[in-house]
């Protein structure tokens, strides 16, 4: 493990402390395998980020993978990394409709049986965390992508819309301090689903809910950036309603783009630039996340099923120019 804590010298200029003096995280979604094998991984997640997630050990099937059995040892692995290294844990997922377990989504429960289900999930996983974690996300991408309506899950269909506000009450209940969120896709400009989204969260939080915060994935590519004006009403509306809000998950798929790969890469920077630009203007925007240190460990060509680089840092895990321009923004008052 690099502990870089007292060492002052290599993060005078990083991100993490540019970041830090504008009084917002930066984070990144982190894979424990490079954490315990590339050496060099290790040392830029430690000198840039400030704030980590772990990308998948978390999730409920990882963590919970029978019944009667949780399974902390990957995802202790990262906070005690963080630690270490003098950063912030967000929590990343506790109720989802992807990474469930056999064991869950091949039996058939009652409302009550699957109430308990969720209930005793929560409970054992935010209360391991108890005190360490700044931040769960509770509910992962609860809104449907078609249709004005929640996204049909097993936690919908079986035990009913209010899953989500019991899920928020749970968590309260296993760490009263943790900041809890709800986090989504598509959402990030006006629109459908971020009206939807914003339905949603209004609703909780008039019914006394413990939601603190909503996360903005953005997962974003060069064909349809986001448009910055859009993303600042949105945050804005959500201040309004006392909530915070944080870039969670930041990436910008460059295979839609046009031009040489330098042109793309531009078009990249920008699109982070003004992403940054947003939240460092905005009063309730605390932290910006990326999904990954890096295009060397990124989801992205897995799931297009084809090379890109949607990335701060390179296959080689150096610098590009959205790291750059990143940078620019940080510094510039
Ligand atoms: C992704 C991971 O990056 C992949 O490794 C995994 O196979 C699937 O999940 N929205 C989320 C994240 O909230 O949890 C997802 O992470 C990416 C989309």
């Amino acid at each position: 493990m690099v502990s870089l804590v007292g060492s002052t010298h290599p993060l005078k200029n990083s991100l993490r402390t540019l970041a830090q003096n504008r009084g917002i995280g930066f984070g990144t979604a982190v894979w424990v395998k490079p954490l315990s094998n590339d050496s060099t991984y290790q040392e830029v997640l430690a000198r840039e980020f400030n704030m980590v997630t772990p990308e998948n050990e978390m999730k409920f099937e990882p963590v919970h993978p029978e019944r009667d059995r949780y399974d902390f040892k990957a995802a202790d692995a990262l906070v005690d990394f963080a630690k270490d290294n003098n950063m912030q844990v967000r929590g990343h997922t506790l109720v989802w409709h992807e990474s469930l377990p056999d064991w869950l989504t091949q039996a058939k429960w009652t409302r009550e049986e699957l109430m308990n289900i969720l209930q005793q999930h929560i409970t054992e996983v935010v209360g391991h965390y108890r005190g360490q974690l700044v931040a769960w996300d509770v509910v992962n991408e609860a809104i449907a992508d078609d249709k004005n309506d929640l996204r049909d899950t097993i936690w919908r269909r079986v035990i009913g819309p209010d899953y989500i506000e019991m899920a928020f009450r749970m968590a309260h209940e296993a760490d009263p301090n943790v900041h809890l969120f709800y986090n989504d896709y598509g959402g990030e400009g006006l629109g459908r689903k971020s009206d939807a989204i914003y339905a949603l969260v209004k609703n909780l939080r008039q019914r006394g809910v413990p939601i603190y915060g909503v996360g903005l994935q953005m997962h974003v590519s060069l064909k349809n950036p986001p448009n910055p004006e859009q993303v600042a009403a949105n945050i804005k509306r959500l201040n309004d309603l006392g909530l915070e809000v944080q870039i969670t998950e930041m990436d910008v798929k460059t295979f839609d783009g046009t031009g040489t790969r330098a042109q793309k890469l531009a078009a990249q920077a920008q699109i982070y630039r003004n992403m940054m630009q947003v939240c460092l203007a905005a009063q309730n925007c605390k932290a910006f996340l990326l999904w990954g240190v890096g295009d060397r460990y990124s989801w992205i060509p897995r799931i297009l099923k084809q090379p890109d680089s949607p990335l701060i840092f390179d296959e080689s895990l150096r610098p590009k120019p959205a790291y750059s321009a990143l940078k620019e923004v940080l510094k510039k008052r």
